[in-house]
This record gives structure tokens, sequence and C-alpha cells, in this order.
């Protein structure tokens, strides 16, 4: 299938501006050939260069909306692993094959940790996906404990330490500590901030850590309000009164940034929001959805 929506990075005039680009989501633009699937990623094209801030789950779906995005594999520069959940890490593997050259993947140190889901112990594993020597070898993975600046406007935030306000995390999260499973508190989950004319836009994987946690992490570190959040923030599950606290939050701490929240957020959890800021409060963001930013 040839380039049905977007032109290909080498035809776009990217002076000055960002683009973000989803290619992976539960949802997909209506009247597209465009798939959804349970997972996050995020075509990142700023300071001429392409990230993709996470895989989703399947690499096949992942493959499928690059390609009639107009997408090249061989044209990504970088990617960002938010954390090793299988839904933002299992379509590396497809990545990995489909690609000529080595690539370059930031991730928190302890992303490849063993990830189950279950009580006590896993009835399945959500981790990393297993690579085998021969993609391994195309694998060049960057540890990425703290701030680091991966592009000229773009940060990553390192590992959520504060968090003040609850966490999002559900019950039946685990990880392998080395001797036994427990209950996983997702240290190993970061962030993206892209460093935008209007402030910082964070881009967040699952939100795990806590949303607000999250963006007090990247406020204090840039001393400015956040423009606008894309990506999850694991609020499903959710009841109304723990909603309304993250939203009052929001609008007394964080002056409001625009959200384009999606994935694990889901439809209860962005249903729970609305009816606290409005239809507008929580714009769509599926695969396809298309922003530009100056930079
Ligand atoms: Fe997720
Ligand atoms: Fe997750």
């Amino acid at each position: 299938m040839s380039t049905f929506f977007y032109p290909r990075r080498d035809d776009l005039d990217m002076t000055g501006k960002a683009r973000i680009l989803n290619v992976y989501d539960e949802g997909a633009l209506e009247h597209t050939p465009l798939i959804g699937g349970h997972g996050q990623g995020f075509i990142i094209d700023v300071d001429g260069k392409r990230i993709l801030f996470d895989t989703g789950l399947r690499g096949r779906y992942l493959l499928h909306n690059m390609k009639v995005l107009g997408i090249d594999p061989d044209s990504i520069d970088m990617v960002v692993l938010s954390h090793g959940h299988r839904d933002h890490s299992g379509g590396l593997v497809s990545l990995l094959e489909e690609r000529r050259d080595t690539l370059v993947v930031y991730a928190h140190p302890d992303v490849r940790e063993k990830k189950g889901k279950g009580i006590i112990i896993p009835w399945k594993r959500i981790g990393f996906p297993r690579l085998g020597e021969e993609l391994s070898a195309k694998l060049d993975l960057r540890p990425v404990a703290d701030w680091t600046r991966i592009s000229d406007s773009v940060q990553l935030t390192g590992e959520i330490k504060e968090r003040r306000d609850p966490e999002a995390l559900g019950k039946r999260l685990l990880r392998w500590n080395g001797s036994s499973w427990e209950m996983d508190r997702m240290r190993d989950e970061i962030s993206l901030v892209l460093e935008t004319a209007k402030g910082p836009v964070l881009v967040t994987g699952c939100g795990h850590p806590g949303l607000t946690n999250i963006l007090r992490h990247v406020v204090s570190h840039y001393g400015k309000d956040v423009h606008a959040v894309l990506g999850g923030a694991h609020m499903e599950k959710f009841k109304k009164p723990a909603v309304e606290a993250v939203v009052d939050i929001i609008i007394e701490e964080f002056e409001t940034p625009q959200l384009y929240l999606n994935h694990c957020t889901g439809p209860n959890g962005i249903m729970r929001l609305r009816e606290q800021l409005g239809l507008d409060g929580v714009k769509d963001c599926y695969v396809g959805t298309e922003l530009s930013f100056q930079i």
C-alpha cells in the first residue's frame, strides 16, 4: 500500500515545527484503513529526526499503520519505550525484523525486568518481548534513569520518583524482584517532553506513576506550565471521586493543559474526565490523529 494520508518526512517542510502522529492506539480514525489495537505509539518528527514513542502490542498492526501513514521503518532514528509492558514494547520485534539497520532504543534501565499480571504469581507475562540473538544484535539499548536530552527539542523524564498523589497501578501488576514476584510500582515508566514555543508538551505511555505526579515532575523541571498532554493515563478503573480528585489538581495546580488522553485512560476514564472538564476537555486521539507545534 502506498502513502495514503501523509507525505513522507522528506516532503514535509518541518522548519521550526514538530509533528506528533498517532500510529497505535485502541481506536483508529473512521473511514480509514488504519487499525486500532491494544497499545500505544506516536511518531514524533522534530529537529530533522524521527522518534517512535512506544511500539504498541502487535508489530503487524504497527507496521500496517505506519505503511498507511507513509512511515518507512528505516526512517526511524530512535525509539523511546515508556515502560516494559508489552502493549508498549511488543511491536519492537517486528520493527527490528523489518529494519535494515541497528535501532537506538531509549528506556529505563529496568525496562527488561520480568513483568506479569496476576495475584501473587502471574497467570500472564506482560513484560518486554523476547528478541533472540539476531534481533538483539540490532538493538542499541540506551538506559534513561534521569532527565536525558535526546534531541534539541526533546527530553526524557527518567524515573518519576516523587509520587505525592495516588498512582495508577492496578492490583494485578507484578514484577520479578530477582527472588520473588511483588506488586509492580512501575518504577520503569518514563515520559517524553517536546519543548514547544507554547511550553512543554508531555507524551505519556500508561501514566502508571499517576498523571499529576508526572505533571509535577515536568513542571518542577521546566518551571513552567505544560501546554498539552498526549497519551495514556490508566484511569479506566478509576471511580468517580478518584477522577474528580485528579481533575481538581489539574485545574488548580497545572492550569489545565490541553488533554489528548487515549489508550489506557479508557472509555470510562475519558467519560468521567469529560463530565468534569467538558467534551472538549479531553480531545480525541486515535491512530491517524496528527498535531503540529511550533518549536
Ligand atoms: Fe499501556
Ligand atoms: Fe502499562
